[in-house]
């Protein structure tokens, strides 16, 4: 009897064992990355492409072609070089240390993630930018960008672009921000400790921003000088203002509208605002959880914003907001907004003065959930009862309920890539570049180029020596970022429009 247990006892373990071993040989990284499918939440089967509902799809369309792999030790920018339109550069799990400038169309930069390990870009404090490109039909993927100055990832003008699955921290001024791109998606982004936005879409269209995950920034998610954009299934929380529409005088482009933000959960968005002085951004109230600042036909619905301390729902004409500069070129007041189904609880408990003057102008005390201020027409609400309100009296009912006809703006086809004839390169790197930080009339991130024309009337060659390599001149503004790799004729170029533009 003893003995045949210890017999069974044996064979359990042998079996056990040999399982083990056989657990110890895993199967070697399979590789996958969207170009093999439509999105992460879809999966990966290329085919179920037309059976899907939901707003997110490829937009950077290419044919495929080489794969180039590098790895830790090696510079990601060596293959950027190397490579061509259609091109997927692979980067597999290490430390990077670099700024990589992608100015070439179609081209795939995935990480790859092996047990939880990424790909890595550390600015080690020191370094401005981790990634900008240029290039149409870009496509980041799966990298962890940590430690730089200026941005993580940032777009200068190219159109079809695919920022997905990137975890961002401490990246300096803005985390992802494509400026002057046309049809993109930013999802899946996991994004924190940023300066000014998190998520910054600057004077883009058709745009999808989804299921990303925002915190400890100034600004979670802003829509600015933007159009046609849908933010939703974000989680936005422990920001200075949650999600943003608005339009910044001063820019270029002058409008915002068709902003849909749904079914997002914006929460507890009461950091302290460490904006930098004078910046947009440092004048929004910490508590802010969506902020619409003179944007039209935005339509908010099925979040759930609770637990900001100003209000759940800010929204303000250019004339009552601080740090903004007047344009006579912006239309300053949010019109037709439309305030949907929203869940919101325990917003506005410790709201700012303006506020509690406002709501003592209509005799109400209490915590507010929604708050409008200013100017703006045709605007309306459905509920209204629900909450606790104060400037919407002129605000209609809806008449309409929900948006679920509208799935996505993205387009059906890749836009054209923008073509940028010789004599362009100056505006376009004015715009794509320069305006995310210096506006015409007021303070950005920079000073005014109004304040720069007079500096250097008579003197592009002296701008644009600048640019190349600036050196700290203002106490009360941060470094001014290199900007020598746009090389030196664009330099030379961006210079001559910077002195000649008029707003
Ligand atoms: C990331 C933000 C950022 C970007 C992008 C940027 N700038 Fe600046 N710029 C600044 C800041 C901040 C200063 C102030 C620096 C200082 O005074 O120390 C500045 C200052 C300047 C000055 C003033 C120089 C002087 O002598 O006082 C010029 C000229 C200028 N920028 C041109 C440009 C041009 C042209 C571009 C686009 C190619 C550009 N900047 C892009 C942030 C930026």
């Amino acid at each position: 009897m003893k003995t045949k247990l210890v017999l069974i006892a044996l064979v359990v373990a042998a079996f056990f064992a040999g399982r083990y071993a056989a657990n110890l040989e895993e199967p070697a990284t399979q590789i996958v990355d969207s170009s093999e499918g439509r999105s992460y939440s879809g999966g990966y089967d290329k085919n179920q492409d037309a059976t899907v509902t939901s707003g997110e799809k490829q937009v950077a369309q290419s044919t495929p072609g080489d794969t180039i792999e590098v790895r830790e030790g090696e510079l990601i920018m060596d293959a950027v070089k190397r490579a061509n339109p259609g091109d997927t550069i692979r980067v597999y799990p290490g430390q990077y240390s670099e700024t990589v400038y992608v100015d070439k169309d179609d081209i795939r930069l995935i990480g790859v993630i092996e047990k939880g390990e990424r790909a890595t870009l550390d600015g080690k404090g020191s370094m401005n930018d981790a990634i900008l490109y240029s290039g149409n039909n870009f496509v980041v993927e799966n990298f962890k960008i940590v430690g730089y100055k200026g941005n993580a990832i940032m777009g200068q003008a190219g159109n079809n672009f695919e920022i997905r699955n990137n975890v961002i921290k401490d990246t300096g001024v803005y985390g992802i921000f494509p400026q002057l791109g046309k049809n993109g998606v930013v999802e899946h982004n996991v994004v924190s400790g940023i300066e000014d936005a998190a998520i910054y879409i600057g004077m883009s269209d058709n745009v999808h921003v989804a299921h990303n995950d925002v915190f400890d920034s100034v600004a979670g998610i802003e829509i600015e000088n933007s159009r046609h954009a849908i933010v939703e299934n974000n989680y936005v929380h422990n920001n200075t203002g949650g999600v943003l529409a608005f339009i910044t005088p001063g820019l270029p482009i002058k409008t915002t509208y068709d902003v849909v933000i749904r079914n997002n959960f914006i929460v507890g968005n009461n950091h302290p605002n460490f904006g930098a002085p004078g910046s947009t951004v440092s004048g929004i109230p910490a508590g802010t959880g969506v902020l619409i600042m003179a944007a039209d036909d935005v339509v908010i619905e099925d979040n759930i914003i609770s637990d900001n301390k100003t209000a759940g729902i800010l929204i303000t004409d250019h004339e009552n907001a601080s740090n903004v500069t007047f344009d006579p070129e912006s239309e300053p007041n949010p019109d037709r907004v439309a305030l949907l189904d929203n869940v919101m609880l325990n917003n506005g408990y410790d709201t700012i003065a303006e506020v509690k003057a406002l709501m003592l102008a209509e005799l109400k005390t209490g915590s507010p959930d929604i708050v409008a201020v200013g100017g703006g027409v045709e605007s309306c609400v459905i509920n209204r009862h629900r909450y606790q309100t104060v400037g919407i009296n002129d605000y209609k009912d809806c008449e309409f309920t929900n948006t679920d006809q509208l799935v996505t703006y993205l387009l059906d086809e890749p836009v054209p890539p923008r073509n940028i004839d010789p004599s362009e390169r100056g505006m376009i790197a004015y715009l794509g570049v320069c305006a995310g930080c210096h506006s015409y009339t007021g303070r950005l991130i920079g000073p005014p180029v109004q304040t720069i024309q007079a500096l250097y009337m008579e003197n592009p060659e002296g701008l644009a020596e600048y640019i190349a390599s600036p050196i700290k001149k203002r106490p009360d503004f941060p470094e001014m970022p290199s900007q020598a790799y746009l090389g030196e004729e664009t330099m030379l170029a961006v210079a001559k429009y910077m002195l000649e533009a008029e707003n």
